[in-house]
């Protein structure tokens, strides 16, 4: 099963990708994490990133586009995975369908979590990530046992740098500019299902999986 999630920042699509991925045992592909943890390692490829992801902008496609087929193409890969974050440009979008196609192979869902703009810069100030193992979590709708901490894996959870009000603000024109326009190419490609983002995280798991199938 080949699942892209699609959505504005903060929309919920980490949450949502991480319960998929252990639901229906398959990975859980964030190009954001990814970055993130090149980022706390100090590799080329994390100083390259983080002059983009402070401003709100994207990584330039030509790093970008390689290192998410190189991650699909693992031998983890072989019964599907679900993608959060990746493609968000119509090129993106365009070399995925044509590596997959190569093999004969195509995306089967593309999620479309969709929440209002005046929803997300307050979720995002809430929100604290661990820069270790991705698990996210929120002060208010998902606090961890213990405060600062997580649960998963006992490192300390941060504010993200580009969660700031104004990093927000430009992370969602670029949405609106350069990703809004995948939700009409997966609905050309009838792979296109949405959900209301703004319920509660059981309820929109509950709509994915009527989705998804059991
Ligand atoms: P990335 O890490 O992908 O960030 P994003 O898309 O901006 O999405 P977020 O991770 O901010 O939000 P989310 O939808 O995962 O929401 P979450 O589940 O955490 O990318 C970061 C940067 O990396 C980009 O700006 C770009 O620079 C670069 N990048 C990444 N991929 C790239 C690509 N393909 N090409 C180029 N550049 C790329 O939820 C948000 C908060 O809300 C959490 O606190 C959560 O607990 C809470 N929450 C979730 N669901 C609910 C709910 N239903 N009700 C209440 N609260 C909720
Ligand atoms: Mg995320």
């Amino acid at each position: 099963m080949k699942i892209i999630m699609l959505g504005a920042p903060g929309a919920g699509k980490g949450t949502q990708a991480k319960r998929i991925a252990e639901k229906y045992q398959i990975p859980h592909i964030s190009t954001g994490d990814i970055f993130r943890s090149n980022i706390k390692e100090g590799t080329e490829l994390g100083m390259k990133a983080k002059q983009f992801m402070d401003q709100g902008l994207l990584v330039p496609d030509e790093v970008t586009i390689g290192m998410l087929l190189d991650r699909i193409h693992q031998d983890d890969c072989e019964k599907g995975y679900v993608l959060d974050g990746f493609p968000r440009t119509i090129p993106q979008a365009e070399s995925l369908t044509k590596a997959l196609s190569d093999r004969g192979e195509a995306i089967d869902y593309a999620i479309d979590v969709d929440v209002l703009d005046e929803n997300i810069v307050n979720r995002m100030s809430g929100r604290r990530a661990c820069l270790t193992c991705g698990a996210t979590y929120h002060v208010t709708f998902a606090p961890p046992a213990k405060e600062g901490i997580c649960d998963v894996c006992g490192a300390e959870l941060v504010l993200r740098d580009d969660d700031k009000p104004e990093t927000v603000q430009k992370r969602l024109a670029v949405y609106h500019e350069q990703t809004q326009p995948l939700i009409d190419y997966y609905k050309e490609k009838g792979v296109l299902h949405s959900v209301d983002g703004t319920k509660d995280m059981e309820e929109v798991f509950q709509s994915i999986t009527e989705i998804l199938g059991a």
